[in-house]
């Protein structure tokens, strides 16, 4: 491998990137080591058999020349099915027992490790572990956090000042605790729990990766940067492109249909599950907005990789025949990427995920932010700070109102109100395409610094 002319053997870097399994993880080391590759580095990227076999796909002929799969075998552990995939998300349940999972593989790792003997380690903040069997070998580990820089400074100021609300306007300890109190109940009985989050950071080198852009979060780069103490680099935006095996879509043909920026796209992320009431408010939001929408629906699956449930028995009665040929509903997974860069789409009904949030600003398209938990809504506050985005609150922080969806999503596509909000969404593409390789460039410098390469 590695024989292409542009790389200078002497300098070359090699890297073992270890990931977390979720998509939204994934999906940025990818890029980032896409990024790395044209830049003399070569890449070994460690995961779990199934979840290679689902990258590998992703990997074209020419890249494969660089990046290197590598198997983790997890132990056999009682709750954890053998065939738990990332195709089309991480089932969200199955966390505990994924992160005990990988706990338990941290010999295996390490032996992975002693094989490879890359220069540099770069690990996922769900792996602290990681950097100490590293440590052990003298190689260096640098820390990817694959969250916003506002959450990831949230969330270092909330654990260290929890008396003092965070110094940046419009983002309050109470929405984060209302949508994560199962969380915070577990730190408060499991301090390990709560350590997670700045274990790994505390063993790492002093520079921190994160997937973002100073553009658009400088001052949350400032801030977490002075909290812990170690100097956080933003890696860019890293949103996965449009991937063309995904023409075989029927939607991309029926979207071609539509005027321009005439539809909005409503997706919910690879993880969470909209219950019956979410369902039945965002289908009424949407008829009574009179836009036309492309909708993913996810259910979860049980071990027969089917629970009953169909679009059919869950959406409201006769929804689908009274929007007609105005929407169409997805089950399962839709070409995200694909359907965000095409002329056609005018704003994103999101749960502002972290990378769904980039992907829409990559792309120009202003964001309906309907959070649901997790860091979902200060990221959502985040998007009306730039101004991207408009968000549809809540009845009594619970319930998402039909009206107000309605009314939110006809403001940001279509009425003069939402003018603002689409030029600032439409500008902001070009200015993180801009940044994005000047990030990269500021990334390798570091990397290659750390590594004595520089
Ligand atoms: C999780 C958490 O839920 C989120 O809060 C956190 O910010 C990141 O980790 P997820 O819910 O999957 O992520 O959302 P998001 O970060 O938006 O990532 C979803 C990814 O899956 C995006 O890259 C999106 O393009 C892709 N996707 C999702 C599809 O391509 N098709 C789909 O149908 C759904």
């Amino acid at each position: 491998m590695n024989t292409n002319n542009n790389i200078n053997n002497n300098k070359t870097i090699s890297v073992l990137m270890f990931p977390w399994l979720g998509y939204g993880h994934i999906t940025p080391y990818l890029e980032l080591a896409k990024k790395l590759c044209t830049r003399n580095f070569v890449i070994y990227l460690c995961s779990t058999p199934a979840t290679l076999a689902c990258i590998e796909k992703k990997i074209n002929e020419k890249l494969s020349q660089f990046i290197t799969l590598v198997p983790l075998f997890l132990p056999v552990l009682p709750n954890l099915p053998i065939d738990f995939h990332t195709t089309n998300g991480l089932p969200h349940h199955l966390m505990p027992v994924l992160k005990e999972a990988f706990d338990l593989s941290a010999p295996n790792f390490a032996d992975i490790l002693a094989k490879i003997k890359p220069d540099l380690l770069i690990y996922d903040f769900l792996q602290p572990w990681a950097p100490l069997a590293a440590k052990d070998q003298n190689i260096p580990a640098v820390e990817f956090i694959t969250s916003s820089s506002t959450m990831t400074s949230f969330m270092f100021h909330y654990f260290k000042n929890p008396s003092i609300e965070f110094p940046f306007s419009k983002i309050y300890f109470r929405d984060y605790e209302s949508n994560n109190k199962k969380r915070l109940l577990d730190c408060a009985s499991n301090p390990k729990e709560k350590e997670r989050a700045s274990l790994g950071v505390n063993r790492s080198c002093n520079i921190v990766l994160i997937k973002g852009s100073r553009d658009i979060e400088g001052k949350y780069i400032d801030y977490v940067t002075s909290l812990v103490g170690k100097k956080f680099v933003a890696v860019g935006p890293l949103v996965q492109q449009p991937d063309p095996n995904d023409q075989g879509y029927d939607i991309i043909s029926w979207l071609d249909k539509k005027e321009r920026r005439s539809t909005v796209f409503v997706s919910f992320g690879s993880e969470y599950f909209l219950t019956k009431q979410d369902i039945d408010e965002i289908a009424y939001g949407l008829e009574l907005s009179n836009v036309n929408f492309i909708w993913v629906i996810r259910f979860p699956k049980d071990e027969n990789g089917s629970n009953g449930k169909t679009l059919a028995k869950t959406l409201p009665l006769g929804f689908l025949e009274r929007v007609g040929n105005r929407g169409k509903v997805v089950e399962g997974w839709a070409p995200q990427a694909k359907i965000l860069g095409h002329v056609n789409i005018g704003g994103f009904v999101s749960h502002c995920g972290w990378n769904s949030v980039l992907e829409s600003m990559n792309f120009g398209v202003p964001i309906i932010a309907v959070p649901m938990h997790l860091d979902q809504p200060i990221n959502a506050r985040l998007v009306e700070e730039i101004g991207v985005g408009v968000e549809v609150l809540r009845d009594g922080n619970t319930k998402i109102r039909r009206g107000t969806l309605s009314d939110v999503i006809k403001r940001v596509v279509i009425e003069d109100a939402g003018e603002l909000v689409r030029k600032t969404a439409a500008d902001i593409k070009d200015r993180l395409r801009e940044g994005g390789d000047k990030e990269t460039d500021e990334v390798v410098k570091e990397l290659a610094k750390l590594c004595g390469k520089i």
